[in-house]
C-alpha cells in the first residue's frame, strides 16, 4: 500500500468515465484497504456545482455500479474525501484557481496524481496549464499524469501529443492507459506462458497453426455515435486492445519483470509485424448503423474489422493472426485462440485421421474468465473414433469467492505505486499506430475491401469467414457459449 499522502486530479470529474468506473474502481480500492491512508480525490471540471453536488453525483454512481460494496458507513468515509474544484480546463487563469484550490485542500505538501479523463482534444491543453502554473514540479512530492485513450487520432497527432507531453512531463510520470491491460486475464497470459513449461514449449512456428483473437461485443456504438463515427473500429479497439493482446500472446519473455523491459519486449513484436496486406482485411459496418442519431448518412466508418496480420520474427514466421472487433454481434466475448497443427496420423486410417480437429488452447479474457485446451480422445467402445474433449480452467470455480478486480483499480493502484509495466509507452503508442493507420488510409483512399454489412447479432459479415476461408480454416469460439 503507498505510505504517503496522496491526491488524484480528476479532470472531466462529471464525465461517464469517472461515473462508471473510477469513482467506483477507487471505492472498491478503499474498501479493500489498498488505497493510502491520507487520499483525497478533487473532481475539477466545469459543471456547475460544489463538493456537495459532486458527492451527491457519485454517491448515486456508486449505488448504481457498486451496489455489492456500497455501505453508508464506507461511503462517509469514502466520500468525504471526494472535492470539487469548478474550473475553466481549457483557461490558464482556470488553473491558478485549481493550484490554490489543491494547495488548500491539501493542507501540506503531497504526491499527486493527475488523471486525464477528458476527450483527447483537451489532453494538450491540460498539460500546458499545469506546466504553466509549475504543478509538473517534483520538489513537494511526486507528480505522475495519467492519460486515457484514445492517445492521439493517428500517428501524427500521437506524435505531437508525446512530444507536448514530453516537454512538460518525463516518459516515467507518464501512465497511458489502455484498459485491457488491467484485465486480470491479459495478465495471465504472460502467468501462464511463462509460469508454466508445458504452453511455452508449443508457443512457436514449429507447433502452431494460427492464432486468432476475437473481441466481439454485443451493444452497438449508442449514445457515443457522434465519437464513433469519426473513430471507427480501427483505432476504437484495434491500435490499442487488440494490438496489445497480440503483443502478451507473441512476446518473447523479458529478461526481469519490470516496466521497461516489459515494454521493450512488446514494443519488438509491434515493430516486427509485417504492413498488412489491404486484400487481407475485411471492413463492415452492422446493417442500420447509418441511421443512428449523429452518424452520417454516408458514413464510411467501420463498426467491425478483421485482419490477417504476420509477425516476421524467429519464432512467429509465417504464422497467420487473425483478429476481428466488431459491435452488434452475437454477444460479448473476448477470446485468444491459439491452434496447434495437426499431428502426423500415420497410425490411422485416413477415414479416421480426418476427424482429428488440431489441439486448440482458448485463453479467455472476458466474460467466464479462464482457459480451455482442447485435445483428441478415443471414443469409448469404438475401435479408432475420437472425438475432441475439453480440459478447463474457470476463474469462478479454481479460485471460488475471490473476486476479480475491475482493470481500473489495478491500473490506478499501479499508478500510485508508480509501476508503469501495465501502461503504454510512446514507442509502444507509436509503433502501434504505424501498423493501423495505413489500414485506415488506404480504405479512405478507397483502396482494399469494400464496406460490407452484417446483421445484429451475428458473427459478423460472411467476408470475414471468406477471409478464413481462403486459407482453409474458419474462425473458432470456445468461451462462453
Ligand atoms: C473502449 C472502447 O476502449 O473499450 C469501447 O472505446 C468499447 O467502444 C470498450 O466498448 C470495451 O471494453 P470492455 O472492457 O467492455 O471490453
Amino acid at each position: 500500500m503507498p505510505a504517503s499522502t496522496a491526491t488524484i486530479v480528476i479532470f472531466g470529474a462529471f464525465g461517464d468515465l469517472t461515473r462508471r468506473k473510477l469513482i467506483p474502481a477507487l471505492y472498491h480500492l478503499y474498501c479493500n484497504g489498498h488505497l493510502p491512508e491520507a487520499l483525497r480525490i478533487v473532481g475539477v471540471d466545469r459543471v456547475e456545482t460544489d463538493t456537495d453536488g459532486f458527492r451527491a453525483h457519485h454517491l448515486e454512481g456508486a449505488q448504481t455500479f457498486v451496489p455489492d460494496i456500497y455501505t453508508s458507513e464506507s461511503w462517509s468515509y469514502f466520500g468525504g474525501q471526494l472535492h470539487y474544484v469548478q474550473a475553466d480546463i481549457t483557461s490558464r487563469a482556470g488553473f491558478g484557481h485549481l493550484k490554490d484550490a489543491l494547495t488548500e485542500i491539501e493542507g501540506a505538501p503531497s504526491d499527486r496524481l493527475y488523471y486525464l479523463a477528458v476527450p483527447p482534444l483537451l489532453h494538450k491543453p491540460i498539460v500546458e496549464n499545469l506546466s504553466a502554473h509549475q504543478m509538473e514540479v517534483e520538489d513537494e512530492g511526486w507528480r505522475r499524469v495519467i492519460v486515457e485513450k484514445p492517445f492521439g487520432y493517428d500517428l501524427g497527432s500521437a506524435q505531437e501529443l508525446n512530444a507536448s507531453i514530453h516537454q512538460v512531463f518525463e516518459e516515467q510520470q507518464i501512465f497511458r492507459i489502455d484498459h485491457y491491460l488491467g484485465k486480470e486475464t491479459a495478465q495471465n497470459i504472460l502467468f501462464l506462458r511463462f509460469a508454466n513449461t508445458l504452453f511455452e514449449l508449443m508457443w512457436n512456428r514449429n507447433t502452431i497453426d494460427n492464432v486468432q483473437i476475437t473481441v466481439a461485443e454485443s451493444v452497438d456504438v449508442g449514445h457515443r455515435a457522434a465519437y464513433y463515427d469519426r473513430s471507427g473500429v480501427l483505432r476504437d479497439m484495434f491500435q490499442n486492445h487488440l494490438l496489445q493482446l497480440l503483443t502478451l500472446v507473441a512476446m518473447e519473455p523479458p529478461a526481469i519483470l519490470n516496466a521497461n523491459a516489459l515494454r521493450n519486449e512488446k514494443v519488438k513484436v509491434l515493430e516486427s509485424i509485417r504492413p498488412v496486406n489491404l486484400a487481407d482485411t475485411v471492413r463492415a459496418q452492422y446493417a442500420d448503423y447509418r441511421e443512428t442519431e449523429g452518424v452520417d448518412q454516408d458514413s464510411q466508418t467501420a463498426t467491425y474489422a478483421a485482419l490477417k496480420l504476420f509477425i516476421d520474427n524467429w519464432r512467429w514466421q509465417d504464422v497467420p493472426f487473425y483478429l476481428r472487433s466488431g459491435k452488434a454481434l452475437n454477444r460479448k466475448t473476448s477470446e485468444i485462440i491459439v491452434t496447434l497443427k495437426r499431428p502426423p496420423s500415420v497410425m490411422f486410417d485416413r477415414a479416421f485421421a480426418e476427424q482429428i480437429t488440431p489441439n486448440m488452447l482458448a485463453i479467455c479474457v472476458q466474460p467466464d474468465e479462464g482457459a480451455h485446451f482442447t485435445f483428441q480422445a478415443k471414443l469409448p467402445d469404438s475401435t479408432a473414433e475420437t472425438r475432441p474433449v475439453d480440459m478447463e480452467f474457470h476463474y469462478a470455480s479454481a479460485f471460488g469467492e475471490r473476486r476479480i478486480p475491475d482493470a481500473y483499480e489495478r491500473l490506478i493502484l499501479d499508478a500510485l505505486e508508480g509501476d508503469a509495466a501495465l501502461f503504454i509507452r510512446s514507442d509502444e503508442i507509436e509503433a502501434a499506430w504505424h501498423i493501423v493507420d495505413p489500414i485506415i488510409s488506404g480504405w479512405a483512399d478507397g483502396q482494399g475491401p469494400t464496406m460490407a454489412t452484417y446483421e445484429r447479432g451475428s458473427w459478423g459479415p460472411t467476408e470475414a469467414d471468406d477471409l478464413l476461408g481462403r486459407d482453409g480454416r474458419t474462425w473458432e469460439h470456445s468461451c462462453s457459449h
